[in-house]
């Protein structure tokens, strides 16, 4: 079954595949740097928010070496709105590694890929099949899905994934590993959805075992999972003569080196409120306050001028939080 699963699944990817920015025309040998760099933007993003950030940073570093010699400040701000910004700081780090201990080169084995910083074990095996065609298997949600339902695992996740694991290693065929990784990614992302499913239109329908038993969006079963956390906390919008207060954020921990609005009130002054605004985040959920205020006097810090805090590169929670703002002092 597993050669026949691989099989009718390149053949459809050869005709229905998503041109990506990302993806090597047929024939083409893929460039190891855009396939990292596209691999660590789309973990955890869609891949239309990750579009034009993929453009606009090939644009203006299109090697690991041009990426390698960016500053910091520079890259986050580039980065500003992807989120997850660990992310961010990583890719540096892994681009000055690359180009310091491996002459420029992207390593081509799983194991060497994973010690970089910023590449877990989903992303070496991406990078070793797409970018250098090894047999490696790339699990993520929508394999695991994908996988779950070929085979109706009724074992429920996350007990299920080494099983799921497992499974999808005997789908990887030996040639095209790469073509087999990325039409997985298309197939759960079009297809083989997590709701409804198009069964109508998938390859691989005649060979899937929910399929034959009818309710193939009962695939993966899942352990009840326990709520997000809620906390809420208290942002402070500070101005003086069209410029606002802006702090950086200490470089490790949440949103670590990006500015952002001050969380603890950074002067006396006449504070009134100016809404809540609510924003979830990977481990919790966060409602923020927030406090406004003018002030007569411009003390110490990053006075960032309001009319162009757009180009500030705030992480999306600071970006609405000063919408709010913005909205107070016209309403003011
Ligand atoms: N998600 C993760 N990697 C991807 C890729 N290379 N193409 C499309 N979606 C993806």
């Amino acid at each position: 079954m597993s050669v026949d699963v691989s099989r009718a699944l390149l053949c459809w990817y050869a005709v229905d595949k998503r041109r990506l920015p990302w993806r090597a025309e047929s024939g083409e040998r893929p460039d190891p740097y855009r396939v990292w760099l596209s691999e660590i933007m789309l973990q955890q993003t869609t891949v239309a928010a990750v579009k034009p950030y993929f453009e606009a940073f090939t644009r203006r570093w299109p090697t690991v070496e041009a990426l390698a010699a960016a500053e910091d400040g520079e890259l986050m701000a580039a980065w500003a709105g992807l989120g997850y910004y660990a992310r961010a700081r990583n890719l540096l780090a892994c681009a000055r590694a690359v180009a310091a201990d491996h002459g420029g080169r992207f390593p081509d084995e799983e194991a060497a890929l994973v010690k970089l910083p910023g590449i877990g074990p989903y992303t070496a095996a991406a990078i070793a099949a797409i970018a250098f065609g090894k047999r490696a298997v790339a699990v993520d949600g929508n394999v695991e899905r994908v996988v779950a339902r070929l085979c109706a695992v009724k074992e429920p996740l996350p007990k299920a994934r080494t099983r799921l694991r497992a499974l999808a290693a005997t789908l990887v065929p030996e040639e095209g590993a790469g073509d087999f990784a990325q039409a997985m990614m298309d197939l759960g992302s079009a297809i083989c959805t997590p709701r409804a499913p198009d069964c109508g239109a998938c390859p691989l329908r005649t060979q899937c075992a929910a399929f034959e038993e009818g309710t193939p969006s009962l695939y993966p079963l899942k352990a009840a999972k326990a709520p997000k956390p809620k906390r809420d906390g208290t942002a402070y919008w500070l101005e003086h003569d069209g410029h606002v207060l802006l702090v950086r954020r200490p470089p490790k921990g949440l949103l670590g080196g990006m500015l952002a609005l001050p969380e603890g009130p950074p002067a006396a002054a006449d504070w009134r409120d100016a809404g809540t605004v609510g924003h979830v985040f990977t481990h919790f959920a966060l409602d923020m306050r927030l406090l406004a205020a003018e002030t007569r006097e411009r003390g110490e810090g990053i006075w960032w001028p309001i009319d162009r805090i757009g180009e500030a590169g705030l992480p999306t929670l600071y970006a609405k939080l000063a919408a709010r703002g913005i909205e107070w002092r016209q309403a003011a």
